[in-house]
Order: structure tokens, then C-alpha cells, then sequence
């Protein structure tokens, strides 16, 4: 399976922190945040992985993470003209993604959780797509699934002002090599955008769409706005330093995958000795 990290936007909320600089590479406490998602998509088995920012920002993330051999992997990036929808990463990665399967991640979020680790590794081969659905106290602002008493998802709706239910649909999806097709097939939203929303849709509506519901051993957070990337900091933070834990960390992925070995890992690390970002 390939992956897509989508690390452009314009990041309005968080002006004028993103006025020069793309929200992707903003610190997340002590790493830039497209290491978060980076780090989940290695830790699911994704080795081949495609970057796509705005063409302004795009060569920073290639100084920052290079061609990814470093980590055992494999890197290339695609500029996105203009912020035109997150389903155009299908369109925009078609060559990338060839006639394999592919997992879509967004550059803002972060995903942590004991258990998550292997429910994403359960997903890398599927027959249609698979989402995931979160409980949120702001559905609104996401995409939101419906689902009938059996569990059974029913509908899909983008940002709606009455959302009916209170799941979110969190920023990485898996799916078939049908999506660059299905990418291909919908039409821009009234905002202007392809929607992933309308993608998942026609999934949905093929009866090829697997909804798995994250319980709350899973953490979710999008850090788009001042308060919610503080909150990340703080929750990164909390638990590498009271608790040892290394979150996000794609050189420690990276050795625990197998993608590179100890003498490579600690070469890798011993450059951050001075920041105590190596001492996690
Ligand atoms: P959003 O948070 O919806 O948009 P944004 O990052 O532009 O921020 P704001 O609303 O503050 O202006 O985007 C979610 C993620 O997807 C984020 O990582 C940026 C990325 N993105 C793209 O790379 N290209 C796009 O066309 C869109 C819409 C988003």
C-alpha cells in the first residue's frame, strides 16, 4: 500500500502563525507536526509515501525529511496549486499510486493509542475503503457519519449545521485503487473543493465502505486552530515526559518496523543529542 500525506491548506485559523510558514511544519512540542502523521502511516507498514504541499512550502518539507531512505523508506512530493479539496490528492498522486492500494492522511492530525497501531495495520489491504468515526462534542466541523441501531453506517454529510449524530470522520482513509477513479468522478462542492466526503459517499453508496468506530482508548486530535495545538503540545508533553512514551518520533518508528536498524537509528538520533529529543 502507498501513502499520502496532504500538508497543504492555507491555515487561516492559525494566522498569522501561517502567514510565512505552513501549519504542517509548526511545532507540535518538540517535533514539527507532519512527523505525527508521518510517524502513523510508517507505523501502519507504509514505506512509499507521497507529500503534497502548496508550491511555496513543498521544498521546506523536502529539507526536512529528504527522500526518506535515512528511515528506510521512500519519499517524493507533488505541489497542490491551490487548496482545491482533499479528494485532488488521488488525482494530483494518480502516477504515485499506480495500481496500488493507498491511505490518505491529513498533515494536522494526530492520532495516538495503544491499540492503534494494529487496527491500522488491519486496514493496508482493502476491498473498498475504510474510515473511521470518532465521538466529538463539535461534529460540525467534520464530516459526520450516521449509523441505523445495528451499526450499520447509513449516510455521510460534510461540516453539516445539524449534525444527527455526533461521529466525526478523523483525517486517514484507506482505500481500493477505485478511488482514482471514483476521485475522478465527483464534482466540486458549493466551497469549491472535491470532497473526501463525496468519495466516501459513493463507497458508501457501492456498499464498499467499512465506518470503524474508535473507541476512547484512541486519541484524536487536529490541531488547525491556537487552542487545540497548544492542547497537542501539552498532551504529547504529558505523556513522553511523565511517562517515556515516544509519540511521533519516525526515527523510533522507523527501528521498531524494521525499516532501519539500531547503528542507523542511533546515527539518526545522535544528531538531536543537544535538544534532548534523542533522550525520549
Ligand atoms: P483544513 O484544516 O480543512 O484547512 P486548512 O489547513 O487550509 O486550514 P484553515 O481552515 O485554517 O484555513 O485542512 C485539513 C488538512 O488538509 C490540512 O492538513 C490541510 C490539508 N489540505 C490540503 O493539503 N489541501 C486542500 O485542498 C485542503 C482543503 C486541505
Amino acid at each position: 500500500m502507498k501513502g499520502i500525506i496532504l500538508a497543504g491548506g492555507s491555515g487561516t485559523r492559525l494566522h498569522p502563525i501561517t502567514l510565512s510558514v505552513s501549519k504542517q511544519l509548526m511545532p507540535v512540542y518538540d517535533k514539527p507536526m507532519i512527523y505525527y502523521p508521518l510517524s502513523t502511516l510508517m507505523s501502519a507498514g507504509i514505506q512509499e509515501i507521497l507529500i503534497i504541499s502548496t508550491p511555496k512550502d513543498l521544498p521546506l518539507f523536502e529539507r526536512l525529511l529528504g527522500d526518506g531512505s535515512q528511515l528506510g523508506c521512500s519519499f517524493t512530493y507533488a505541489v497542490q496549486a491551490e487548496p482545491k479539496g482533499l479528494a485532488q490528492a488521488f488525482l494530483l498522486g494518480e502516477s504515485f499510486i499506480g495500481n496500488d492500494s493507498v491511505a490518505l492522511i491529513l498533515g494536522d492530525n494526530i492520532f495516538y493509542g495503544t491499540g492503534f497501531q494494529s487496527t491500522l495495520q488491519n486496514c493496508t489491504n482493502p476491498e473498498g475503503g475504510i474510515i473511521f468515526a470518532y465521538e466529538v462534542q463539535d461534529p460540525e466541523r467534520y464530516g459526520v457519519v450516521n449509523f441505523d441501531p445495528s451499526g450499520k453506517a447509513t449516510s455521510l454529510e460534510e461540516k453539516p449545521k445539524k449534525p444527527v449524530s455526533k461521529f466525526a470522520v478523523p483525517g486517514i482513509y484507506f482505500y481500493d485503487n477505485e478511488v482514482v477513479f471514483v476521485a475522478k468522478s465527483i464534482v466540486p462542492s458549493a466551497r469549491g473543493e472535491l470532497e473526501i466526503t463525496d468519495v466516501n459517499k459513493v463507497y458508501l453508496e457501492q456498499n464498499k465502505l467499512q465506518v470503524k468506530v474508535l473507541d476512547s482508548g484512541t486519541t484524536w486530535l487536529d490541531t488547525g486552530t491556537f487552542t487545540s495545538l497548544m492542547q497537542a503540545a501539552q498532551f504529547v508533553q504529558v505523556l513522553q515526559d511523565r511517562q517515556g512514551l515516544s509519540i511521533g518520533a519516525i526515527e523510533d518508528v522507523a527501528l521498531q518496523m524494521g525499516y532501519i536498524n539500531q547503528n542507523q537509528h542511533h546515527k539518526l538520533i545522535s544528531l538531536f543529542i543537544k535538544s534532548g529529543y534523542a533522550n525520549q
